[in-house]
């Protein structure tokens, strides 16, 4: 599966994102992006109907933030 987590050193609050793909990312109170299901751990396997809405989010992203891995992300 892929795991995603966003970094938010380099997101610049866009609103991208969560309008791509609601399911996987959500705002904190700066607008600055995370995926919200493991707290933008990168530790939750994206679900496979969910998969095609995360690549797009990736695409659409200015900054490249949206962090895409094949594999748990081991920060
Ligand atoms: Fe930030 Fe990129 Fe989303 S700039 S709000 S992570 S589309």
């Amino acid at each position: 599966p892929l795991y995603t987590w966003v970094d938010q050193e380099t997101c610049i609050a866009c609103g991208v994102c969560g309008a791509t793909a609601p399911s996987i990312f959500d705002y904190n109170d700066e607008g600055i992006a995370f995926a919200k299901r493991d707290n933008n751990q990168g530790s939750t396997p994206i679900k496979k109907e969910e998969e095609e809405d995360l690549l797009d989010a990736k695409e659409g992203c200015p900054t490249e933030s949206i962090k895409v891995m094949e594999n748990t992300n081991n920060r």
